[in-house]
């Protein structure tokens, strides 16, 4: 996948999965972490702030910042703790949520 982030796909050979983020169609490496696909994908704002509208995206990618969160099925969860699987329906989180 190419994009002009600077981000290397690591998982060229894995079979991908269909998913979706906010609407937009992904076809994501099975299996691998789920905020690095969506990284790997150029999606780099995963939520924004409820105070401020900042976006926020991934920054510890070990469960620690709470930055990567993402609606996953209708619940809140963080994507760096997570990995892809085939029909995952993600959005970002509503305002008032984390
Ligand atoms: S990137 Fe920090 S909790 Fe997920």
């Amino acid at each position: 996948m190419n994009n002009a982030l600077p981000f290397e796909d690591l998982e060229a050979g894995r079979a991908r999965v269909a998913v979706s983020f906010g609407g937009q169609d992904l076809h994501l490496p099975e299996g691998a972490n789920l905020a690095a696909a969506l990284l790997g994908a150029g999606i780099t704002t995963f939520r924004h702030t409820p105070a401020s509208g900042a976006p926020r995206g991934p920054f510890c990618m070990m469960g620690a910042c709470f930055d990567c969160l993402v609606e996953v099925d209708g619940v809140t969860r963080q994507a760096c703790m997570m990995e892809v699987s085939d029909g995952l329906v993600l959005d970002m989180p509503q305002a008032g949520e984390r």
